[in-house]
């Protein structure tokens, strides 16, 4: 797949890890230089752009100069609004302040990673930067593609559909792509019929663990969490958490790091 055109993205890093970029670096269908060569082209990213300082700064503005109502802008990270914003700066801009000049220009904004969702980590309890999702601290709608990190198939798929169907997927309501995003990991785990035969591991390093029954009793949060990991896994579909013996912690949920917490129970 070439996309006759390849359509301006902005990529815009604001309260991060950088965990969703080196995620998205990992896709494999396609690989990053097919994705980045032949589908989009990705005209400002901090991480991964040559120019730095005033010269990086430049590509930002030229790219919405020339492509403004045309580009898509996506989003890494939450957005500290405390004190107006003074927690995060880039270029001796507030990230709210950057926010607001760019996303509302872009044809399309898109939140990847549950901290530009929904606030993620940083926005946890207490959060003193007042930390917020996109769509909170400037009130633009966003598509989102939560997960801590997100797979990259999910972010891939909603561009391609883009490319090919000149619109953007249909979401829930929490602004998620349903393809993606539809059904809760519980109704796809291959640990299911286990679930359903009250077959539980009590303990890590159990007996029980070894078999590979259901980890809901050691506090998997598969039952109230979209996402398609058990489909597509990561890693050129090597594993996901409960493959390798571990609960979901919900991780592309809203504010899931205070209310799905504690994620371990024994
Ligand atoms: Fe990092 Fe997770 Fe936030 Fe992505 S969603 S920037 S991986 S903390
Ligand atoms: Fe559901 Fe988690 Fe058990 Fe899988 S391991 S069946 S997602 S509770
Ligand atoms: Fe996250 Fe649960 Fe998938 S923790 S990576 S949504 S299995």
């Amino acid at each position: 797949f070439t996309s006759a055109k390849r359509p301006p993205v902005v990529w815009l890093s604001f309260a991060e890890c950088t965990g969703c970029a080196e995620a998205t670096l990992r896709t494999t269908y396609p690989w990053i230089d097919e994705l980045l060569l032949d589908i989009i082209s990705l005209d400002y990213q901090e991480t991964l752009m040559a120019p730095s300082g005033e010269a990086a700064e430049k590509s930002l503005h030229d790219t919405i100069a020339k492509n403004e109502g045309k580009f898509i802008c996506v989003v890494d990270g939450s957005i500290p609004t405390a004190e107006n914003g003074v927690y995060g700066m880039i270029g001796g801009k507030t990230f709210l302040e950057i926010a607001k000049e760019v996303c509302p220009k872009a044809l399309a904004t898109i939140c990847i990673g549950t901290c530009a969702s929904y606030g993620g980590i940083p926005a946890a309890a207490p959060n003193p930067t007042g930390a917020k999702s996109v769509k909170d601290a400037i009130g633009v709608s966003t598509l989102n593609i939560p997960g801590c990190p997100p797979n990259p198939i999910n972010f891939v798929g909603t561009i391609v559909n883009y490319l090919l169907f000149g619109k953007l997927p249909d979401l829930d309501d929490k602004g998620r792509p349903l393809f993606a995003y539809g059904k809760t990991i519980h109704d796809q785990c291959p640990r299911r019929s286990h679930f359903e035969n009250g077959e539980f591991v009590t303990s890590f390093d159990s007996e029980e663990a070894r078999l590979g029954y259901c980890l809901y009793q050691v506090g998997c949060k598969g039952p109230e969490t979209y996402n398609n990991c058990p489909a597509v896994k990561f890693n050129e579909g090597t594993s996901w958490p409960v493959q390798a013996g571990h609960p979901c912690i919900g991780c592309s949920e809203p504010d899931f790091w205070d209310k799905l917490s504690p994620f371990y129970k024994s």
